[in-house]
C-alpha cells in the first residue's frame, strides 16, 4: 500500500486534499493522471451498462434532495454505523469493525478489559444549510446516489420508451460522515458511486435469477478489465449486516492488501424504496397495478481507481510497470522524437503526435534517452510508446514498443491509429 500510495501522489494519480493546510481527513484529489483513470472506469461502465444495453438508459440526478426522500427511504432512521469510544484515549471507532478494535487494543494493552463504552448507532448523512437568511433550510448531502433515481422513476417511465423489465443508471458523488475513514480512498467520506437500479415485476422466482444474472454480469464486467478471479469473491451478508433496504445482498471483494474488502455491493431492495415513495407501475399492456422490485448493483468508482491500480502495479527486473488494461490507460501512447535536437525528427514527431491525439490521450517526452522515457512511462501504465527515428524520415514507419513484452515492432503511421484501436477492441 506505501508504494501504491507514494506511486499515487509522485505521478499525480491521487493526492490528499487541501494538503497544503495538513489535508482533512476521508477527502482526496485525482490529479492529471487519476482523473483519466477514473474517467475511463466511467466511460467503460457507461459503456457496459447504458451503451450496450437496449433495456438501461441514464440518469443524473441532483446532490441535494428534498430532505422528505430521506426520511421516506428509511436513511435518516437507519442508515447508521455503531460508534464505540476508547475509555482511555477516546478515540472513535466502529463497532462492527473487530479487527481495527483489536489492533487499536494493541495500544493499550493494560486496559483492553473495559476499554470500549457501549456501542452507539452514527448517523452517517452529512448536513447542510441552504439559504441566506435564518433559520436555513436543513438539507443532506445525498448518503447514496440511488433515492435520485427512485424518486425519477415516474419521470423516467413517462418520458422514456421503457417498460418492465428495464434499469436506470446513474454514475455520481455520495456522501458519508464515516466515523474512521482510511486505508486510503479505501474509506472516504467524499466518494462516486456507479449504480444499477433494475426494475422487475413483482416475483421471487424471478427476483433469485435476476440477482444471480446481475451477480455474473458484474464479476464478468471487472475480469473483462484485468481483475483476476482468484483476487476477487462473492460475500453474502448475513442478515444482521444487511442494509435496512435489502432483502439480501452479497458483495463482490477484492483481496486488497489490507484484507479481503467489499468492491461493489448487489442488492435485493424488493419493494422497500419505490414503496416509502409511494410510487408504482402500471403494465401498458395488461393494465396491472403494481410497486416493481428493484436488484441493484452498486459500485464504488474510487475502489476501483484503487484496486485497478493494485493490480496493476508489478516490479520487473528493476522496472516499475502498471499493467493496467489498455482500455483503462490513463494514456493510450506515448510519442517520443529519438533526440530532443533534431528539428525535422522533432517536427515528425509532432505531427504523429498531433494526429493520435485526435483519438487518444497520448503523451508527448523528449527529455532525456529512450530507456528513461520507458521507465517513465512504463510506471504510468502507457501501453504503447512511439519512436520517430531517422528511418521514420526516409520511409514513414516508427517503432512501437510494447509495456509489458518490452517488444517492438515497425509500423507504419497511417495504419498507426488502427493499430491501437484494434488492441483497445
Ligand atoms: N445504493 C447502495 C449503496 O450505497 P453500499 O454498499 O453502501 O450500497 C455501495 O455502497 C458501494 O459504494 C460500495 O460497495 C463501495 O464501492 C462504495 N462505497 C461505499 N461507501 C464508501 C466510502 N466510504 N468510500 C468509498 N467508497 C464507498
Amino acid at each position: 500500500m506505501d508504494k501504491i500510495v507514494a506511486l499515487a501522489k509522485r505521478r499525480g494519480f491521487i493526492y490528499p486534499s487541501s494538503e497544503i493546510y495538513g489535508g482533512i481527513a476521508g477527502f482526496w484529489d485525482y490529479g492529471p493522471l487519476g482523473v483519466e483513470l477514473k474517467r475511463n472506469i466511467k466511460n467503460e461502465w457507461w459503456k457496459t451498462m447504458v451503451q450496450m444495453r437496449d433495456d438501461i438508459v441514464g440518469l443524473d440526478a441532483s446532490i441535494i434532495m428534498n430532505p422528505k426522500v430521506w426520511e421516506a427511504s428509511g436513511h435518516l432512521e437507519a442508515f447508521t454505523d455503531p460508534l464505540v469510544e476508547c475509555r482511555y484515549c477516546n478515540r472513535r471507532l466502529r463497532a462492527d469493525k473487530p479487527e481495527e478494535l483489536r489492533e487499536h487494543e494493541k495500544t493499550h494493552p493494560d486496559h483492553i478489559a473495559n476499554l470500549w463504552t457501549t456501542p452507539k448507532n452514527f448517523n452517517l448523512l452529512t448536513e447542510v444549510y441552504l439559504g441566506v437568511t435564518e433559520p436555513k433550510q436543513k438539507a443532506y448531502l445525498r448518503g447514496e446516489i440511488t433515492q435520485g433515481v427512485f424518486v425519477n422513476f415516474r419521470n423516467v417511465v413517462d418520458s422514456a420508451r421503457v417498460k418492465i423489465p428495464f434499469g436506470i443508471a446513474q454514475i455520481g458523488k455520495a456522501f458519508r460522515n464515516e466515523i474512521t475513514p482510511g486505508n486510503f480512498t479505501f474509506r472516504s467520506r467524499e466518494f462516486e458511486q456507479m449504480e444499477l437500479e433494475f426494475f422487475i415485476k413483482p416475483d421471487e422466482n424471478d427476483g433469485k435469477k435476476t440477482f444471480e444474472y446481475w451477480k455474473k454480469q458484474r464479476l464478468d464486467w471487472y475480469l473483462s478489465l484485468g481483475m483476476k478471479r482468484e483476487k476477487l469473491r462473492f460475500a453474502d451478508h448475513e442478515p444482521e449486516k444487511r442494509a435496512h433496504y435489502a432483502r439480501y445482498a452479497t458483495d463482490i471483494e477484492y483481496d486488497a492488501p489490507f484484507g479481503w474488502s467489499e468492491f461493489e455491493g448487489i442488492h435485493h431492495r424488493g419493494d422497500w424504496d419505490l414503496g416509502r415513495h409511494k410510487l408504482n407501475y402500471k403494465d401498458p399492456e395488461s393494465g396491472q397495478e403494481y410497486t416493481p422490485w428493484v436488484i441493484e448493483t452498486s459500485g464504488g468508482v474510487d475502489r476501483a481507481t484503487l484496486f485497478f491500480l493494485i493490480e496493476a502495479y508489478k516490479e520487473l527486473d528493476k522496472r516499475i510497470v502498471l499493467q493496467l488494461h489498455p482500455k483503462l490507460a490513463p494514456m493510450k501512447a506515448a510519442v517520443f522524437p529519438l533526440v530532443a535536437n533534431k528539428e525535422e525528427l522533432v517536427n515528425k514527431a509532432r505531427g504523429v503526435y498531433d494526429m493520435l491525439k485526435l483519438q487518444y490521450m497520448v503523451a508527448w517526452d523528449d527529455r532525456g534517452n529512450i530507456g528513461k522515457r520507458y521507465l517513465s512511462q512504463d510506471e504510468i501504465g502507457t501501453p504503447w510508446c512511439v519512436t520517430i527515428d531517422y528511418d521514420t524520415l526516409k520511409d514513414d514507419t516508427v517503432t512501437v514498443r510494447d509495456r509489458d513484452t518490452t517488444k517492438q515492432e515497425r509500423v507504419s503511421i497511417d495504419a498507426l491509429i488502427g493499430y491501437i484501436a484494434e488492441k483497445l477492441m
